[in-house]
């Protein structure tokens, strides 16, 4: 019997998780076939019910659903009650467990990638949703020295940081303008984008939050858009003389650690990035 697993999101027009995780499946030769579950959060609960289902493996979770989904399941992984959002379901003797692999594949796209082990560095991180959640978790939990929130909406860096009072990296907040801004990017050895500026199809598009003169060429700039690969603010650190690393490598391995949870097998990582370089062609 075939078994289903998929991504809830909505919507979903532009996921490329079926296409690589899809192709993982396809080369170890389990019979699981991985759809889009595009559902709006009215249907939701209905549809995670649906997974207690023999015939279900388990599912990723993609904006808008991944704090909310957390009331339907049983239980939660340390990492993904910490963070308070949920990327993958694990069935585990018939419970639903929340897992988050956002983290963990931020930061070894960042080792393995970018060449960077990110402890002790000098940290700017752009956005404060929950992408900049999840990538602030990873950085702090990886050992920074400091971390520097910068957004648009200076509330909601200041919320952010001030859940980071005790840990062991200085964690602050400032407004995306200038002086503050200029600053931060001036000692700032890594920078690192979640805000969706330069993302294909959003209303962002062609943005930049950044400018080469702005940018240290000292600097590893890491913007976790995906699509394009080469987004304005890349095009900009390329062009300050700063090392870049855009975000399909943290997409893939977030997918790759969600295969190994629901298989038990090593992911074929090689496989889902060719899968998912094709997907976006
Ligand atoms: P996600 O879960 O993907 O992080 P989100 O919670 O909607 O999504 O957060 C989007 C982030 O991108 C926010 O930091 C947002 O800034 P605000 O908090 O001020 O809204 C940022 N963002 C989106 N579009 C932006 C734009 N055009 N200029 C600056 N920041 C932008």
């Amino acid at each position: 019997m075939t078994r289903l697993a998929g991504i809830f999101g909505y919507p979903l027009g532009h996921s490329i998780s079926p296409r690589f995780q899809q192709a993982a499946f396809d080369h170890c030769s389990l019979d699981v076939s991985y759809k889009a579950w595009p559902v709006a959060t009215d249907r939701l609960e209905a549809e995670v019910r649906k997974l207690r289902d023999d015939g279900y493996l388990g599912a990723n979770v993609t904006v808008p659903h991944k704090e909310r989904i957390r009331s339907y399941l049983d239980d939660l992984d340390p990492l993904a009650e910490a963070l308070g959002a949920v990327n993958t379901i694990v069935k585990e003797d018939g419970r639903l467990v929340g897992y988050n692999t956002d983290a963990h594949g931020l930061v070894e796209a960042l080792r393995k990638d970018g060449a960077c082990d990110p402890k002790g560095l000098s940290v700017l991180v752009l956005g404060a949703g929950g992408a900049a959640r999840a990538a602030v978790f990873a950085l702090v939990g990886a050992g920074v020295a400091s971390l520097t929130i910068a957004n648009r909406t200076l509330a909601r860096a200041e919320l952010l940081a001030s859940e980071f009072e005790a840990a062991s990296a200085a964690v602050e907040a400032v407004p995306m303008q200038e002086p503050a801004l200029v600053g931060a990017c001036k000692k700032a050895d890594l920078i690192v984008n979640t805000t969706s500026m330069g993302m294909r199809h959003s209303p962002a598009e062609g943005e930049t939050p950044l400018n080469a003169k702005t940018i240290r060429s000292q600097s590893l700039v890491y913007d976790l858009v995906y699509n394009p690969a080469e987004t304005p603010l890349l095009a900009e650190a390329k062009a300050a003389g700063a090392k870049t690393l855009g975000g399909l490598p943290m997409l893939v391995y977030q997918g790759a650690a969600s295969f190994e949870l629901w298989t038990g097998r090593p992911a074929p990582i090689d496989v889902m990035f060719e899968a998912a370089r094709r997907a976006l062609a």
